[in-house]
């Protein structure tokens, strides 16, 4: 007992020095600061060979005064760190516990932080760490567990920015799976956006299958998710289940989330006869394809005096067949307004299936409100009107060919979807925009686009990738009696 104190009283006095030291170079620091002002004033810069010099302390473990043995769990592996406790406790208050009262400490870790352990030791050193996309979640582990405050804000960014990175297996779902766990909302938001908004790329990888149940349920709520059409949700659905084995309510949920009808009766055919799934479940579901048939057999404002329409079932998601809508490539979208004419589906009832609805495009890369354009007047001169004109913000306007279309009972959503980019098959959305009709409705339409410029990530090959969408979203109208 005695010894312990007596020992933990030169440790202390050790870390007395270490600090007497530290707040010395601090006040002469601030000397050498405050003469700076003077004229000749220069900066003799040697912080990278002091780091340098830092690094080589933990490399050979010279003076080192504590040492670390990380174990891997389920293993007998150890790996043994000679550290300098001053290092440890400067950023993390877990090791300042650790250390208190011992020189020699022994670490549990699984193995995926367990090996990346003398990395993340380095960074005390020198404040300095390469991270890759598959170490982003051990590391964040493990700034978690000892205190790390700054790397762990620091991966946490670094997950946000890399969401679309290019990675064999996927790393999206795992991260969300992560942030779940540890309550990081900001960064489960961003997931969940990723995957709604690119899920035709995240279906076809080898990731799908490795969505939770949670997160499945979760997805297929939202109105936002971007893919070819309801059936091939349906297909990968199909195909998560079957791999996955979930338990029947978790099927019954998934199943019962489908948007049955947005698929076309024709295909609701094909699907209850060939699907494995529905051969074994149909009965969890037989309200919905009974609806589906409704809804496909009399016109959507005619049902909607009987049924509500206004409920999930009936809101289109963001689907890229053609049928809903059209991709735009603007080449130099920076130069004129272009137009575009398209024509769509009037809506997904087979009842409406022969009408088709012809809408017009306009998009202005500079289009400014009435209120701030220049007057045209003797004295503005034509340098000031430009200079109003480079104020313009991008704008793109929607319309119907013939008038009057939005009638009681119906409106028609513009969605437009910014940077869809094919690569591979693959479908890739940057932004999503809802409107009536123009995107003057949103205040962020593509403003931080930089058109102008030729490296704007926005542009792929010098073109801006729009894809807009027409949903039509029904009302409950005054009921029949
Ligand atoms: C000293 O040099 C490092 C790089 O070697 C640099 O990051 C740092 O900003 C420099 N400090 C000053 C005060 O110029
Ligand atoms: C640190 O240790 C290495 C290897 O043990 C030795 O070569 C080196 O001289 C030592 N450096 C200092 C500053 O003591
Ligand atoms: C360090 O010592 C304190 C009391 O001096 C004790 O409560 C604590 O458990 C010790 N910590 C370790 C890790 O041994
Ligand atoms: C979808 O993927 C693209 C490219 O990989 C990326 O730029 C975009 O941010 C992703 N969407 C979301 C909502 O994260
Ligand atoms: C089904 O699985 C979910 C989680 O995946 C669980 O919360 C639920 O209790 C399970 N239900 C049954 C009936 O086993
Ligand atoms: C549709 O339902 C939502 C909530 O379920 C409600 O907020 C909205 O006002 C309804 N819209 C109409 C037009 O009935």
């Amino acid at each position: 007992m005695a010894q312990n104190k007596q020992r933990r009283g030169s440790r202390m006095e050790r870390g007395g020095r270490w600090l007497l030291l530290a707040s010395l170079l601090t006040i002469t620091a601030q000397a050498a600061h405050k003469s700076d002002t003077g004229g000749d004033a220069a900066i003799i810069n040697h912080s990278s060979m002091v780091i340098q010099r830092l690094q080589e302390l933990l490399q050979n473990g010279n003076a080192s005064d504590s040492t670390l043995r990380v174990r891997t769990s389920n293993s007998d592996e150890v790996k043994i760190i000679h550290t300098h406790q001053l290092m440890l406790i400067l950023q993390s208050d877990v090791f300042e516990g650790l250390l208190g009262n011992q020189s020699v400490v022994t670490l549990m870790e699984p193995p995926e932080c367990a090996a990346l352990f003398e990395k993340f030791i380095r960074y005390f050193y020198c404040g300095e760490i390469s991270v890759q996309l598959n170490q982003a979640i051990p590391l964040h582990r493990l700034a978690s567990k000892y205190h790390v405050s700054a790397l762990q804000k620091g991966i946490g960014d670094y997950m946000k920015t890399h969401l679309a990175s290019e990675s064999t297996q996927g790393h999206v779902v795992s991260w969300y799976h992560y942030a779940l766990g540890t309550g990081d909302e900001t960064l489960q938001e961003s997931c969940l956006k990723f995957l709604a908004w690119n899920l035709s790329t995240v279906m076809s990888s080898s990731e799908w299958v490795t969505v939770s149940d949670d997160l499945m349920v979760s997805l297929l709520q939202r109105s936002d998710l971007v893919l070819q059409t309801e059936l091939e949700l349906f297909a990968s659905v199909e195909e998560w289940v079957n791999r996955n084995n979930p338990n029947i309510s978790i099927i019954e949920k998934v199943l019962r989330s489908i948007r049955y009808p947005m698929i076309p009766p024709s295909q609701l055919f094909q699907i209850q006869k060939q699907s494995v799934l529905l051969a074994s479940y149909q009965h969890l579901i037989q309200d919905l394809l009974f609806q589906a048939f409704q809804f496909h057999s009399a016109s959507p404002l005619h049902l909607a005096k009987y049924f509500d329409v206004n409920c999930s079932m009936f809101i289109p998601r963001n689907y890229l067949s053609s049928s809903w809508g059209s991709q735009w490539i603007i080449n130099n979208p920076a130069r004129d307004d272009r137009s575009l004419s398209f024509q769509t589906q009037l809506g997904p009832s087979s009842y409406d299936s022969s009408k088709k609805i012809t809408w017009n495009a306009l998009f202005s890369p500079r289009w400014l409100p009435v209120s701030l354009r220049p007057v045209y007047s003797e004295s503005v001169s034509s340098g000031s009107q430009s200079n109003r004109l480079e104020d313009g913000r991008p704008r793109l306007v929607v319309s119907s060919a013939v008038s009057g279309l939005d009638f009681a009972g119906v409106t028609f959503q513009k969605t437009v979807l910014v940077g869809v980019r094919r690569q591979q098959g693959k479908v890739f959305v940057k932004h999503v925009y809802t409107v009536h009709q123009s995107t003057d409705e949103v205040s962020d339409f593509l403003v931080h686009a930089d058109l102008q410029k030729r490296t704007s990530e926005y542009l792929i090959d010098n073109s801006l990738h729009l894809h807009i969408i027409i949903k039509p979203i029904y009302h409950s109208v005054i009921k029949a009696k």
